[in-house]
C-alpha cells in the first residue's frame, strides 16, 4: 500500500528521508511509522487507507512489509560501499519513482552481480547523481567510467570471498 512514485516523484521525497542507513552501513533500512506519521498526522489524517499505519502508531507495533529483494542468506551485501563508489540506486532497482507498487526488476543473480564487479566502468556514475531517478548513462559512458572508476579508486572484485565469506 506504498506508493514510491507517489512519494518521490509527486512529492520529490529523497530516498535517504526514509533509507536513512544506506550511505552507512549494509542495509538501506525500512523506515519506522513515526517517519509516516511525521506527515500522516496532518495530511490524509481520516484516509482508510492509511489506518494500519495509525494503528500502529497507536499500538507501537511495527507495520509489516513484505520483503522484495531477498538475496540467499550465503551472500554478503553491502549498500554503503555501492553508494561511496558512485553505483546509483536505480542501477540496480530500476525507476522506483515510478512504482506504484514496488517490484524486483534484476535478477540479483551472481551473473548480475559479476556483469558489474568485472566491467564497472559501464555502470558507475558521478557521485552526486548516486541518489537521483533522472540519471542516464551519457553517450560517452565508457570514457567517463573509465575516469571515474580511477577517481574512486574502483577494484575489480571478483574472487568469491567478495561476496561468499
Ligand atoms: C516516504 C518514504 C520513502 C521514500 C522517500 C523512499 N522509500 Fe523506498 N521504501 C519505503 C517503504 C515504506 C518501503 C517498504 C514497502 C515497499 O516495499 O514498498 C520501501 C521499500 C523500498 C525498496 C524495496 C525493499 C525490499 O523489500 O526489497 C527499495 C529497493 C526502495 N524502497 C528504494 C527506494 C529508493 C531508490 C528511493 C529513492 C529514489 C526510495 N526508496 C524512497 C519508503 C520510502
Ligand atoms: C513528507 C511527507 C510524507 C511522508 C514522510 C509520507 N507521506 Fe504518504 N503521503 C503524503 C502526501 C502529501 C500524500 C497525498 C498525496 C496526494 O494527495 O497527492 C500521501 C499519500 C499517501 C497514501 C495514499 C495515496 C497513495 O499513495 O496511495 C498512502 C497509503 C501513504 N501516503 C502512505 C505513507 C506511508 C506508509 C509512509 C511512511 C512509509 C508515508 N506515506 C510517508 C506525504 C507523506
Ligand atoms: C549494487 C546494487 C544495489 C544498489 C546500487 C542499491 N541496492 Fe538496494 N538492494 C540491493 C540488493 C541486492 C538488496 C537485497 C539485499 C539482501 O537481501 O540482503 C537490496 C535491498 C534494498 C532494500 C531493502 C532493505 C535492505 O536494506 O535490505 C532497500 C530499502 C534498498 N535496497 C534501497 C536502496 C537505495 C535507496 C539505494 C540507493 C542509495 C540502493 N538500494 C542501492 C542492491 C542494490
Ligand atoms: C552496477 C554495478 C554493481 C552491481 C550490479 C553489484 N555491485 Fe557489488 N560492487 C560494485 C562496486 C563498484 C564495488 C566497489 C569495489 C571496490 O571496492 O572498489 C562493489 C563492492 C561490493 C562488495 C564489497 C567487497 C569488498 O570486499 O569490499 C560486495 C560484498 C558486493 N559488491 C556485493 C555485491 C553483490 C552480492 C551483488 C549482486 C547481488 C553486487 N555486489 C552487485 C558494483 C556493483
Ligand atoms: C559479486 C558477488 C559474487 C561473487 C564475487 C561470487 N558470487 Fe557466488 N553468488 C552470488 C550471488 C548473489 C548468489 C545467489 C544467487 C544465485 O544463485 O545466482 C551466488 C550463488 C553462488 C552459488 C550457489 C549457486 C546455486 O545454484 O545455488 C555458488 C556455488 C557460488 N555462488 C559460488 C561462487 C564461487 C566459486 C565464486 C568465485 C569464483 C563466487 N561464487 C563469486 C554472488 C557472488
Amino acid at each position: 500500500m506504498f506508493s514510491h512514485k507517489h512519494h518521490v516523484d509527486g512529492l520529490g521525497l529523497d530516498c535517504r528521508y526514509c533509507h536513512t542507513s544506506v550511505e552507512v552501513s549494509a542495509s538501506a533500512g525500512i523506515p519506522p511509522t513515526h517517519t509516516c506519521m511525521s506527515c500522516h498526522s496532518q495530511v490524509w489524517t481520516e484516509a482508510p487507507i492509511l489506518e494500519p499505519v495509525r494503528a500502529s502508531y497507536r499500538t507501537g507495533k511495527p507495520l509489516e512489509w513484505v520483503r522484495v529483494h531477498d538475496l540467499p542468506d550465503f551472500v554478503y551485501f553491502n549498500h554503503s560501499i555501492h553508494v561511496k563508489k558512485g553505483i546509483g540506486c536505480t542501477t540496480c532497482h530500476g525507476q522506483v519513482d515510478q512504482m506504484p507498487l514496488m517490484r524486483q526488476v534484476n535478477t540479483l543473480f551472481m551473473g548480475w552481480c559479476l556483469e558489474c564487479h568485472r566491467s564497472p566502468e559501464k555502470f558507475v556514475r558521478p557521485r552526486d547523481q548516486v541518489f537521483s531517478t533522472d540519471w542516464q548513462p551519457p553517450s560517452n559512458q565508457l570514457e567517463v567510467g573509465r575516469q571515474l572508476v580511477e577517481e574512486y579508486n574502483i577494484q575489480s572484485k571478483t574472487y568469491c570471498s567478495a561476496c561468499h565469506r
